[in-house]
């Protein structure tokens, strides 16, 4: 399956995405984990990337699209992909249209985690990571069994550095933006479908597993 998974900053692509890679064993490409792999390892594009991330704006579509492109000509990729947070915006779709194109793949299904602004908040403050895996919690929603450890490996919960209430702020604002062009074109195409994201976190992949099941 070739998957895009859409959604405002904290409508769960994140939470999904963790469940539809474990079921479906494909790849899961995040763009927004690669560029805060690349902060970490201190690479250009790190540098580069964080001056937007810092702000909650948009890393420029040339550079996303040139890390997509790359990714996606990986051999993982021939059993499928679940892209998370990319496309972002109409010009970001085209370019994926063109690198699907060239490599001879199309999208089966463009999932968008529709959920109201105003839970979005919340739900972004109160998030936490592991450090180790990657899994993730929220402090009322999804509580980790120990406060600040990782229920699956032990590791220790962080707060990503944009889940502060400024940055949120912003990055609901730009995202909101983006958001309705482009849902207006992959409706155009056929390929949207949209899931109530603001069920609990199960329920949500219940709706996703049942659209696959189809
Ligand atoms: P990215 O990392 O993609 O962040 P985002 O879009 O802001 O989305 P999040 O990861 O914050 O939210 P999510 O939907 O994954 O929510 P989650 O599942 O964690 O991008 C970060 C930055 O990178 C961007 O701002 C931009 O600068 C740059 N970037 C990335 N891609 C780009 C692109 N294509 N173009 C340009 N720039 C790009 O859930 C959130 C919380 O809610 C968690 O605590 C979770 O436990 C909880 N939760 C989840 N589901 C539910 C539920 N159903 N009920 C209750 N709580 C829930
Ligand atoms: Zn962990």
């Amino acid at each position: 399956m070739n998957l895009v998974l859409m959604g405002l900053p904290g409508a769960g692509k994140g939470t999904q995405a963790e469940k539809i890679v474990e079921k479906y064993q494909i790849p899961h490409i995040s763009t927004g984990d690669m560029f805060r792999q690349a902060i970490k390892d201190e690479t250009k594009l790190g540098l580069e990337a964080k001056t937007y991330m810092d702000k909650g704006e948009l890393v420029p579509d040339e550079v996303t699209v040139g890390i997509v492109r790359e990714r996606l000509s990986k051999a993982d990729c021939e059993k499928g992909f679940l892209l998370d947070g990319f496309p972002r915006t109409v010009p970001q779709a085209e370019s994926l249209e063109q690198i699907l194109d060239s490599l001879g793949k199309k999208l089966d299904y463009v999932i968008n985690i529709d959920v109201e602004q105003s839970v979005l908040m919340e739900r972004l403050t109160g998030r936490r990571i592991c450090k180790s895996c990657g899994s993730t919690y929220h402090l009322v929603f999804n509580p980790p069994k120990q406060a600040g450890i990782c229920d699956k490996c032990g590791g220790e919960l962080y707060q990503r550095a944009d889940d502060n209430a400024d940055t949120v702020q912003n990055r609901l604002e730009v995202n909101t933006r983006q958001m309705q062009p482009l849902l207006d074109f992959y409706a155009e195409k056929g390929y949207l479908k949209n899931i109530n994201g603001l069920q609990e976190i199960a329920k949500v992949f219940e709706d996703i597993e049942q659209l696959f099941a189809k």
